[in-house]
């Protein structure tokens, strides 16, 4: 069969397709509830015409690949996961990309080592900033782009101006002021979007524009995606299909779904799904602990546990058939690792052979594995991926009756941190 978006299979689990179809209503329901929700305007974003929106991120992008070695993207959460995971998915392993410079990320911790080391290495560079902050408030980017935004003034004087870009909200917010102000260039986050459904806006495109990706092919993608997904019936929607199985598996007494691939550039993907995941379920003392691996990497430390350990997780197994860039395996006349029998095979075969080895150890292991298939890893299917994954986490979120789109757990450590440092301020 040939895939031309995504195939959701559910391997190694008593659990057959009649048990997903009997969900069927409650996922109308939801379907029909789900825009009535603040922060959906991610839905339809991919749909509408976009094409003045990318024109522009595509130029200002090679305004900055002209006049710059490096892109410093200044944001935290949603504001920067996105972007690194689409970069490093795409990107070559080593080197840039002919098309993109180098983009690199702060602001996403507080450690004064990282940023040190950062403005020591930008030293001898030419630099841009984009700052990426929804709310403008929040404390790691707001911190690093003071330090970065008093670099950029002292190195370039009053043409750092010309070097900043901001993308905030188009009307609140402290960044929004400092911008309005020092009157640097602005993107738009919607305000109908959060942060980690912001990756398919400017918050996502310009870092990744600028380091080399067709943002058109990614919107692409995500707009087939949109069109699909649109469908309510879950026998046609395999991103609600994907919901319903991981809720099924949860409902099961599974307590952790294990995001795996077989592609370490996939890694930053990873992460931007945890969050994604773990932001939007992880409240009510309720949800799935998103966690992620990389095989086969990790099949040599954490793959006993899954295959032996305590059975409290499942597996998401993300399977792209065609990956860029492949080798096929050297003959050697001597022989003497006995590999010769592998040498008429490439390394991309032997990596899809070791998936299918995991599937089938885990399977003895008894592990429920749902396998999300994707003919090939590129931008366009990066962008579809992403979407579906939007689309099922709303809904999975649904099925569990939380609200997907807010993150009260996030807000209390803001709070508690806040008060902690306004209350050492006092005590000096
Ligand atoms: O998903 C979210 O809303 C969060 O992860 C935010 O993206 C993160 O806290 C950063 O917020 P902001 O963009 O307002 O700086």
């Amino acid at each position: 069969m040939i895939i031309e978006t995504v195939k959701t299979t559910l391997l190694n689990c008593s659990l057959v397709e009649s048990d997903i179809i009997k969900y069927k209503n409650r996922v109308q329901a939801i379907h029909d509830a789900l825009p009535q929700y603040e922060l959906t305007g991610w839905m339809d974003s991919p749909l509408q015409d976009q094409d003045a929106l990318l024109a522009s991120i595509e130029l200002v992008a090679s305004e900055i690949r002209a006049c710059a070695d490096v892109l410093v993207v200044v944001g935290v959460g949603g504001s920067f996961l996105g972007a690194r995971a689409i970069q490093e998915a795409l990107m070559p392993y080593f080197g840039l990309a002919k098309s993109g410079i180098e983009v690199v990320y702060v602001g996403l911790n507080m450690s004064g080592a990282y940023i040190n080391e950062l403005l020591a290495y930008l030293d001898s560079k030419q630099v841009y900033v984009n700052v990426i902050s929804k709310s403008g408030g929040t404390m790691e980017p707001a911190l690093a782009f003071r330090t970065m935004r008093l670099y950029m003034e002292e190195r370039y004087g009053e043409k750092a101006t010309e070097r900043i870009i901001v993308t905030t909200d188009a009307e609140k917010g402290i960044l929004k002021g400092i911008s309005d102000e020092a009157g640097y260039r602005q993107f738009v986050i919607p305000s109908d979007i959060g942060g980690r459904f912001s990756v398919l806006t400017p918050v996502g495109l310009l870092p990744v524009a600028v380091a080399g990706v067709d943002i058109r092919s990614l919107m692409a993608g995500a707009k087939r995606s949109a069109e699909e997904l649109i469908e309510s019936d879950l026998s046609k929607n395999d991103a609600y299909k994907y919901a319903v199985m991981r809720h099924m598996l949860y409902e099961e007494g599974y307590s952790i779904e294990l995001l795996a691939s077989f592609e370490p550039g996939l890694n930053k993907f990873h992460e931007w799904w945890k969050q994604l995941f773990g932001e939007s379920e992880g409240k009510e003392k309720k949800g799935l602990y998103p966690s992620t691996v990389n095989f086969s990497t990790d099949l040599h430390s954490i793959g006993q546990f899954i295959q032996d350990g305590k059975p409290i997780l499942f597996e998401t197994l993300l399977h792209f058939h065609e990956i860029e860039g492949d080798l096929k395996v050297p003959f050697d006349s001597r022989n003497e690792d006995g590999l010769n029998y592998l040498s008429h095979r490439t390394f991309n075969e032997i990596n899809a052979i070791s998936k299918q080895g995991t599937a089938l150890a885990h399977a003895e292991g008894g592990v429920p594995v749902i396998q999300l298939e994707l003919p090939k890893l590129d931008a366009y299917h990066l962008g579809y991926l992403i979407y579906f994954f939007m689309k099922a986490c709303a809904m999975s979120a649904c099925l569990l009756e939380v609200n997907p789109f807010d993150q009260p757990g996030v807000e209390a450590y803001k709070r508690k941190m806040l008060e902690l440092l306004q209350v050492g301020e006092m005590a000096k």
